[in-house]
């Protein structure tokens, strides 16, 4: 009997039979949402675990499956502690505030970041940091000499020193190497300054081989991951760092809203998706996010034999196709994809676990769709159309044709 099933019997009443959007995982409504990692759906087992766990409060911190899924991604990473917190967005928040104590500081980060980019500003708000950006030399991930050209070390009363430097890995699905990630380090920490990492996806990178949680979190004085991207929670995130900047972490959290009372029915989950698609080694030994890396690669190949180019190369679980190569609309490629039951948007295609589970019905759509794209394309180029459309301003990523 399946979990819904088990819980509806249980009780004795009646609840609607599942559909999508129920918990019934890849079957559900992200099966075939290649939108983003975000869509994946909670699956029975995690209802299981929601079942089974306790229900004390968190604010009083009593609650045992919530201090053991702390404990449990503390060590994943070889941090001291670890905080709950509700987000990606109020992980990368409080993290912050708790590193930037005292103004004139900045932030120095990666142009295309998270933080900079999609957080409602919410770094200017909350810490009054100078958030600077840095272009990446290499257009993939930056190095300690583009970190150089940019860092404030002086302290003249004209500058505003850089006191954290935050690093997003993976960051459009490209991972940023060991290798690079500790040099920056101990550049840093040679000169007094924090590292944040937005390790909202640091899982797929352990995942590609790249390095071990541990290994990347070594560089850093927190890390924020998400439960509720590729792994699958419904909700959730989680800050890890020492006790003392953890400790405070708490406090900010407290502070806007986030301290949670019977917090044990997210964590549950959270911890099932840490176990079962993650893994459970810190490399995701055993873990799920392997399998939807080589798809990732396959459907990027599906594209390049289709006529295609990549934007970027594969890392891990995001393909980003050359629609303006393609002469393809990202309305037309997302209305391509509506007319074969298929989510998308603009040109990344995110390749998460439950798009691999249901890879056999998602292949021959992929194929149809990336088809019709060149043979419009050649259409195109016969008739010399195409005409280039202008956009003014900048846009949301997220904005989607619908
Ligand atoms: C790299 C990165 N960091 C942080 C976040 C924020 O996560 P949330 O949407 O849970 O606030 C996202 C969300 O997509 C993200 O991609």
């Amino acid at each position: 009997m399946s979990a819904t099933a088990n819980a509806a019997s249980e009780s004795g009443s009646a609840r609607p039979s599942p559909g999508p959007g129920s918990w019934i995982g890849s079957a559900g409504a992200g099966g075939l949402d290649l939108r983003s990692d975000v869509m994946t759906t909670p699956t029975p087992s995690m209802l299981a675990a929601i079942q089974a766990c306790s229900l004390y409060d968190d604010v009083f911190r009593e609650d045992a499956t919530t201090a053991d899924l702390e404990r449990h991604c503390a060590a994943l990473t070889g941090k001291e502690a670890g905080l709950f917190v509700l987000s990606g967005t109020m992980g990368n928040q409080v993290a912050l505030r708790s590193l930037l104590t005292q103004p004139p500081h900045s932030v120095l980060c990666d142009h295309r970041s998270h933080i900079f980019n999609y957080e409602a500003g919410g770094v200017a708000a909350m810490t009054g940091a100078l958030v600077k950006t840095v272009v990446p030399s290499n257009g993939m991930y930056l190095t300690l000499e583009d970190i150089r050209d940019k860092v404030v070390l002086d302290d003249d009363v004209h500058s505003c020193p850089t006191r954290v430097i935050s690093l997003e890995n993976t960051l459009d699905g490209m991972v940023m190497p060991l290798a690079e990630a500790r040099r920056i380090s101990a550049f840093a920490r040679e000169h007094g300054i924090k590292m944040h990492c937005d390790g909202a996806r640091l899982w797929e990178a352990a995942a590609s081989g790249a390095g071990s949680l541990v290994d990347y979190a070594a560089c850093f004085d927190t890390v924020s991951m998400c439960f509720s991207k590729g792994l699958g929670a419904p909700i959730g995130s989680i800050v890890v760092g020492g006790n003392e900047v953890i400790k405070h972490a708490r406090w900010i959290r407290k502070s806007i809203g986030g301290g949670l009372r019977q917090a044990g029915v997210v964590t549950a989950a959270a911890r099932i998706a840490v176990d079962e698609t993650f893994g459970t080694g810190p490399n995701g030994e055993g873990g799920l996010l392997r399998t939807a890396h080589a798809l990732a690669k396959e459907v990027a190949e599906m594209w390049t034999a289709a006529g295609g180019k990549l934007a970027y190369p594969v890392h891990t679980n995001m393909v980003w196709i050359d629609l303006d190569d393609a002469r393809c609309s990202p309305e037309r490629f997302e209305e391509l994809g509506r007319e074969h039951g298929i989510k998308l948007m603009g040109n990344r295609l995110v390749i998460h676990y439950q798009i691999y589970q249901n890879r056999t019905s998602l292949l021959p759509k992929l194929q149809s769709i990336f088809t019709t794209v060149f043979e419009d394309k050649k259409r195109a180029v016969e008739g010399s159309a195409g005409a280039s459309q202008q956009r003014v301003g900048e846009a949301s990523m997220y904005r989607t044709s619908q």
